[in-house]
């Protein structure tokens, strides 16, 4: 089976850059990105590339490359499902935010809303793709709408998870450690497999391509998530206890990264990991197990998201503690609010959360952050629901520069990695912040002897400060 055209439904942090990469890969191949949002669509359309809905290093150029050649972005999903052989769903599955499972399980009415269009518009046999994560056995919902709805045709359903970071999505693409492909073990199930394998084999190795049954596909999705949060939350906790004790965490972590067996990266000691999937894969996992009757797998896994959600609240204590017990009418400044550096997604970001907590203490926060809109932020505290939006407008501002955010503060803290931080001249942030002027840094990010050195009082995630 020899594809040439491919559809895939969501134009988000997922779908957007990883159609644009195979497009990019595949020019024979006509790929249509549709999404039921008019101005993201608009946005990808748009001719200045600096408009692009997401930013993401290096996703400018790809798209300049195709699009219009053989990548297009739409909102006639009718016309493109109907057109294409393969399509790929890629909308949003978030935690559920109502009965059963209710902040847990993830919602799947996105991609049962899919499915349905899809039965409803397809005249010819399609091959389904699984792009967004789901819980295990989810393709087989998938499949019994489109076969009992469906106008007669078949279909074939992949799993397919994305193993993308933000902020080096394109890398990811390009560069991939594997490629998982999952489905049916039928000589059908086998023949999609293998037209979605050619599509990937021709920028990546064949032996970098594995193809599973769809539930182990769907299931190691959500494992690689947790193992790697995993590793952050345990890092997380060893650096409280090197606080407690006087070790430096980055010298814990990099003695035992160096251990083979144990490996260097995700041992970065952090305010607390975010992000669009940790915690909703976790909590998902911990669903899974729970509904199976498995409530120690449960528990093992759900502690994960405990630690964090202690780091995060530590964090924001440990600030209010530090500046004689109250922040009450002081001015602090965020440096930062994305979830890690290099993106503009602001999902699950320890920064809402540090903010949230300041803010019940009567804060005064500033934040700076070089890529999230105002919007954005102000959306994200909103969205908690803790007090009315007029003010969390009030007791927060937004200021596009970096030394404007910071003069006058009581405290500034990190809570991006964002690079551009280290170039900041900290003698004239010194110069201009109310004295003692505490530095939190929530990424261990500065130089801690340079910033003692120009007078700031400097703390650091996991170092002990005497
Ligand atoms: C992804 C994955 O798909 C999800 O499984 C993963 O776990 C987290 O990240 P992401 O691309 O980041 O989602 O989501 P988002 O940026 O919200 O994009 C989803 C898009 O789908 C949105 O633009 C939304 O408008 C679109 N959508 C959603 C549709 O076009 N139709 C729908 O019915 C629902
Ligand atoms: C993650 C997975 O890495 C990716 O494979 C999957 O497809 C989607 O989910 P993403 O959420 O984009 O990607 O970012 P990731 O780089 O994994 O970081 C997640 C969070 O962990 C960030 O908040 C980051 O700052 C934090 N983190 C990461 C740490 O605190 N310490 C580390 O050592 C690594």
């Amino acid at each position: 089976m020899n594809i040439t055209n491919i559809c895939c439904i969501g134009a988000g942090y997922v779908g957007g850059p990883t159609m644009a990469v195979l497009a990019q890969k595949n020019p024979q191949i006509k790929v249509t990105v549709v999404d039921v949002n008019k101005e993201r669509i608009a946005a990808w359309n748009d001719t200045d590339l600096n408009n692009l809905p997401i930013y993401e290093p290096g996703l400018k150029e790809v798209v300049q490359e195709a699009r219009e050649r053989n990548l297009f972005f739409s909102t006639e999903v009718d016309r493109a499902i109907d057109e294409a052989e393969m399509i790929f769903i890629s909308v949003n599955t978030p935690t559920k935010t109502y009965g059963k499972g209710k902040g847990m399980a993830a919602d799947l009415k996105y991609i049962e809303l899919c499915a349905r269009q899809i039965a409803k518009v397809a005249k010819t046999n399609k091959i389904i793709v699984e792009k967004s994560t789901l819980p295990v056995r989810t393709a087989q919902a998938i499949k019994s709408i489109l076969d009992h709805t469906g106008n007669g045709v078949t279909f074939q359903i992949l799993s397919n998870p994305e193993f993308l970071a933000e902020g080096t999505a394109v890398q990811d693409l390009v560069h991939p450690d594997r490629v998982l492909i999952g489905g049916e073990e039928s000589a059908t199930g086998k023949e999609a497999m293998e037209a979605l394998v050619a599509i990937y084999a021709s920028w990546i190795s064949r032996e970098n391509i594995l193809t599973t049954n769809v539930w182990s596909s769907e299931l190691s999705k959500l494992v690689a998530n947790a193992f790697l949060a995993q590793r952050v939350s345990s890092i997380n906790a060893i650096s409280e206890l090197c606080e407690a004790t006087g070790a430096d965490i980055s010298e814990v972590s990099r003695a035992i990264g160096m251990d083979s067996r144990i490996g260097s990266k995700f041992l970065k000691a952090s305010v607390g990991f975010g992000g669009s999937c940790f915690q909703k894969d976790i909590l998902n996992l911990v669903y899974i197990a729970k509904t199976n009757g498995l409530h120690k797998v449960a528990d093992y896994w759900e502690q994960v998201i405990v630690m964090n959600d202690h780091q995060k609240n530590r964090f924001a204590e440990n600030m209010v503690s530090k500046l004689y017990n109250t922040v009450s009418g002081k001015k602090i400044t965020f440096l930062g609010w994305a979830f890690k550096k290099d993106t503009n997604d602001t999902r699950e970001s320890a920064a809402i959360y540090v903010a949230d907590a300041l803010l019940n203490e009567q804060a005064e926060i500033t934040v700076y952050d070089p890529k999230v809109s105002a919007e954005r932020i102000y959306a994200d505290l909103d969205y908690l629901g803790t007090r009315s939006p007029e003010e969390n407008r009030r007791l927060l501002k937004i200021v596009k520069d970096p030394y404007k955010a910071c003069a006058e503060a009581h405290a500034i803290a990190i809570l991006t990695e964002w690079d551009e931080f280290l170039t900041y001249d900290w003698e004239r942030i010194f110069k201009a912040a109310v004295k003692p002027a505490f530095v939190f840094d929530g990424r261990k990010l500065l130089d801690a002897s340079l910033m003692t050195a120009i007078g700031f009082d400097y703390s650091a995630i996991g170092v002990a400060k005497n």
